[in-house]
């Protein structure tokens, strides 16, 4: 059947979104449907993880359906069924991932158990015609990893987290300063009136040799900046945003820089070619730090890339997306959810504190 279309149906459950979407292998996107636990976590002020697969389990088919319906398609049109099976919370990732291979076994379809890192990564080529390699910067509120992506299944990581991932620092420095969750967008929209210079914190590892990076610092500098000025209450809280997305800024920009100088000694150009720099994930939509990269993208001769905010932020399509690149290599209902599933196993781990992804 030479031209037979193939629909992915893809499951995103590993954190706080559950997303249903359909692709088919010409890129078209058919549905991405999300459901948003936001407001259920905004409560806390951050994702609890029994909260969050509960609240997977009540929504799943409702979004599933509602993508097949936006679709136009039956459950027996799909061609192939793809769910998140790491890394993430993993009540949130059995839930996608058992539902996924229910359907696999009832329909006789392939499975995919995808990696939710390798989503991310080739969530660019969805949006754009890019060939490998590209350079991607993934920060999220779970990740901030500096990768090259070589190709499916094939990445070099150069460096990632010790502690907090970027968003997780926006986040919990929000909710400090008593400006709600999530914390990046409003850290952002409040410190366009404050100034990023009128409070010193730190750049934890500026300046070291690798490309690893570290939040934690940050965070606790912030708590105690926030104290000495009397609280929420009476701080400067525009100018203690605006220091902070800065401090922020100034850590991934500097990491970026030195991977784009790694990135351009291992994968050389050809003749002509310009390489090219991705930032995916929630964190991505901050316009001060979108201009510092691109900035710092122009200087090195790096194409800056940016998919769009749908693609970016966590979504089923990516995992669709990720299964039809490696269309011919499906998985066996066996296979286990993984809490933790490094895209490269051999990377070099950060010194000192423990890895998280
Ligand atoms: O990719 P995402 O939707 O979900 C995952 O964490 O995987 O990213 C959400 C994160 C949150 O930490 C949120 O505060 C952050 O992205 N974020 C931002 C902005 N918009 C979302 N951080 C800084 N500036 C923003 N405008
Ligand atoms: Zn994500």
């Amino acid at each position: 059947m030479a031209n037979r279309q193939i629909f992915m149906l893809g499951i995103e459950s590993s954190c706080d979104e559950t997303a249903a979407a359909i692709v088919v292998d010409d890129k078209r996107i058919l549905a991405n449907e999300i459901a948003s636990q936001i407001e259920t976590h905004a409560k806390h002020g951050g994702v609890v993880p029994e909260v969050a697969a509960r609240a997977h389990l009540e929504v799943i088919d409702q979004v599933i359906g509602d993508a097949l319906t936006k679709a136009k398609l039956k459950i027996t049109d799909i061609s192939g069924v793809a769910a998140t099976a790491g890394p993430g919370l993993i009540g949130g990732v059995a839930v996608g991932t058992v539902t996924a291979k229910a359907i696999a076994a009832a329909r006789k379809i392939p499975y995919y158990a995808v990696n939710h890192l390798e989503g991310h990564a080739l969530s660019p080529r969805l949006a754009e015609d890019i060939s490998f390699p590209y350079l991607l910067l993934l920060v999220s509120g779970g990740h901030t990893q500096l990768l090259a992506v070589a190709g499916p299944g094939h990445y070099h990581r150069y460096g990632t987290t010790m502690d907090d991932a970027a968003g997780e620092a926006f986040d919990k420095c929000a909710k400090a300063m008593g400006l709600g969750y999530p914390g990046g967008p409003a850290i952002e929209a409040v410190a366009k009136s404050g100034d990023s210079k009128s409070i010193n914190l730190p750049r934890p590892l500026q300046g070291t040799t690798n490309c690893h990076f570290s939040f934690s610092g940050l965070k606790t500098a912030l708590a105690n900046k926030l104290q000495q000025l009397g609280g929420p209450d009476t701080a400067p809280i525009a100018d203690l945003a605006a220091s902070l997305q800065a401090a922020i800024t100034d850590c991934l920009a500097d990491r970026t820089q030195k991977a784009m100088l790694r990135f351009r000694d291992e994968f050389p150009p050809a003749e002509g070619q310009q390489p090219v720099l991705v930032i995916a994930g929630g964190v991505a939509a901050n316009r001060y730090i979108f201009n510092r990269m691109q900035h710092d993208a122009d200087t090195a001769g790096f194409r800056l890339l940016v998919p769009p905010a749908k693609l970016c932020t966590d979504n089923a399509a990516m995992i669709a997306w990720a299964a039809l690149e490696r269309l011919e290599a499906p998985n066996k209902l066996d296979f286990a959810p993984r809490p933790r599933w490094p895209l490269d196993p051999n990377a070099s781990p950060p010194p000192g504190r423990g890895v998280r992804q």
